[in-house]
């Protein structure tokens, strides 16, 4: 008989243990001169990660849909290139981009076990139980986290090798240093001969670019806020979210969309669970993304001056988002 699906179900909460040195990001971003800014993992409460999902269908917002063809069209792909694998997410959000991946790897393996990592334990969850119903020989271990916690906390390996999985080009919310460390970890905690696949956006001319964060239905507006509400639920803060305009721009030089909350008048703001508060001028921004873009060429050397083999990127035909693999 087959085990339950809860049976085949196991979450670790790491945030739990992590309660000294939560919102201590927070408070270094809105200190820092002269440009305020918030750690883009605080978008994904359950509000953000289900405005996330809504943005993923926008017509604007190419980035999902195109990335969701190449991981159909090439799962089988890299499925043989790797061969039997046991699966890492990271910031797996809604089930959705992983689905090809399981589906090809449960055609070469009996058992298949996945490990996504993800801060938003509710988004983890919910997903987690629908695939399990759908994949019978699927066994789940999530880590609720964040990246880095989550890759500090793996459990030794049940398959011969490793793909772990980094999406959605939220790669691109990372500064390039911010990168080097996560290439840096990456190779630390994988072992010789395991697989990295990227998803990544990439360089494309800006009228395609801004609307993808400047959505003519507001929902990016109302993603970009609700990290105030977040904050507010989870420090207790006084935040105003809608007296904050969105700003989304392309930042040609550092090749990146950047987005920004506006303060349309002065505040004073306290976190009053972080023992904080500091004042925000009228006209103030904070910025809450960056969104790199980024080429194959260099995108390759730095994973390269990381340690990893490169093996091969896939891409669609009008070359804006590639899925790139390489190997520790
Ligand atoms: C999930 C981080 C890749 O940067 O495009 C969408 C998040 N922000 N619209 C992105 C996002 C605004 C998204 N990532």
């Amino acid at each position: 008989m087959l085990p339950a699906v809860g049976d085949r179900l196991h979450l670790t909460h790491l945030s739990d243990h992590d309660t000294t040195t939560a919102g201590q990001d927070v408070i270094a971003g809105l200190r820092a001169a002269p440009q305020k800014f918030l750690p883009s993992y605080y978008f994904y409460d359950a509000v953000g990660s289900r405005l996330f999902e809504q943005i993923t269908t926008l017509p604007e917002y190419y980035p999902t849909r195109t990335e969701l063809a190449l991981l159909e069209q090439h799962a089988a792909d890299i499925a043989h290139l790797t061969g039997t694998c046991e699966l890492i997410e990271l910031g797996s959000g809604s089930d959705r981009k992983i689905r090809s991946l399981l589906s090809a790897y449960a055609r070469l393996q009996p058992q298949l076990v996945y490990r996504p990592i993800d801060v938003s334990g509710s988004m983890l969850k919910t997903s987690a139980m629908t695939l399990l119903k759908d994949y019978p020989q699927l066994w789940i271990n999530g880590l609720v986290g964040t990246y880095d916690l989550g890759l500090d906390h793996l459990p030794p390996p049940l398959a011969p090798h490793r793909l772990l999985c980094f999406l959605g080009s939220t790669l691109g919310n990372l500064t390039p240093a911010q990168c080097r460390h996560l290439f840096q970890q990456m190779y630390r905690v994988l072992h010789h001969g395991d697989y990295v696949l990227l998803g990544v956006d990439l360089i494309k001319d800006t009228q395609i670019l801004l609307p993808a964060y400047n959505d003519s239905q507001g929902i990016t507006a109302a993603f970009n806020r609700n990290i105030l509400s977040h904050l507010n639920w989870r420090f207790q803060g006084n935040f105003e979210p809608l007296a904050f305009n969105h700003r989304a721009i392309y930042n040609p030089v550092a090749q990146q969309i950047e987005m920004y909350l506006d303060a349309q008048d002065k505040q004073t703001v306290t976190l009053a669970a972080l023992d904080f508060s500091c004042t925000i001028a009228a006209s103030e921004s904070i910025l809450t993304e960056i969104s790199r873009k980024f080429w194959l060429d260099a995108l390759k050397s730095d994973l390269t001056a990381a340690g990893f083999s490169w093996v091969g990127a896939f891409t669609d035909p009008q070359q804006w988002f590639a899925l790139c693999l390489c190997r520790r």
